[in-house]
């Protein structure tokens, strides 16, 4: 097997004035390339906290990270961002769409970070958006789309740069079941084509498509199954 992720011992401490709260305390977590991976547990249990961390948007407060072997606990914010657009795609509900360009714009802007030409990049982001049923939506803009229909552009964004993990925390919060189910059918095309799929979410009919489903409760790992 081929590891991805290795953390050892993680914890992860916030600073709030005088006090210091536990949100991470002490994981040890391994995942695969190719694996699909689902994260559940109560509000608060630290869910979000272990995919910051895992997306490299945030550093453990203690314990190691290693990255396809690269150690991300030395890293610095510089190095945390190359990584970042090299490995990574977010589906997070707090990274929203610009709401001034259309969805084809939208999904080419990490290219443009990656320094891809600007014809290959509305090439590509119509190939996303195509790859995602939204071929007839390329040129509206967010506030002309329904809740799933952004969050496929938001899937297509995330695919932009062609990363290895896709990061999803809760993405089918705030939709409806059976609009859920269409981005959960998305997510299952993109592991079948070999991507590492980590997701959190509350909703059981997600959670049941993840062939590992960890359980975390008070920033510890409860169960596995
Ligand atoms: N930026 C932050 N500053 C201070 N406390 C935080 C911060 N982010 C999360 N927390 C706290 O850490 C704990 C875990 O939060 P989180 O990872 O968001 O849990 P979940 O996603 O499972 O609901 C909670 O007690 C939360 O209040
Ligand atoms: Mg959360």
């Amino acid at each position: 097997m081929n590891k991805l992720i290795e953390m050892e011992n993680v914890e992860k401490a916030y600073k709030l004035g005088e006090t210091e709260v536990h949100a991470l305390r002490g994981l040890d977590l391994t995942i695969n390339k190719g694996e699909c991976v689902s994260i559940v547990g109560p509000s608060g249990s630290g869910k979000s906290t272990l995919m910051h961390i895992i997306g490299c948007l945030d550093v453990p407060s203690f314990g190691s990270y290693n990255l396809e072997g690269r150690d991300v606990g030395e890293m610095n914010d510089n190095e945390l961002a190359d990584i970042r657009k090299e490995l990574i795609g977010f589906v997070f509900q707090d990274f929203y769409l610009m709401p001034d360009v259309s969805a084809w714009y939208n999904v080419s802007l990490p290219m443009i970070y990656n320094r891809i030409p600007p014809r290959e990049r509305k090439e590509r982001a119509t190939q996303l958006l195509d790859s995602v049923g939204l071929s007839q939506r390329i040129n509206h803009f967010p506030n002309q789309l329904s809740g799933g229909e952004r969050q496929r552009v938001t899937i297509a964004r995330a695919l932009a740069n062609n990363p290895e993990i896709i990061l999803a925390d809760e993405p089918t919060g705030n939709l409806d079941s059976k609009t859920g189910e269409g981005i959960m059918q998305i997510f299952n095309r993109l592991h079948e084509e070999g991507k590492t799929i980590i997701l959190v979410t509350h909703e059981r009919y997600v959670a049941e498509r993840a062939l590992r489903k960890i359980h975390l409760k008070d920033g510890m790992i409860e169960f596995e199954e």
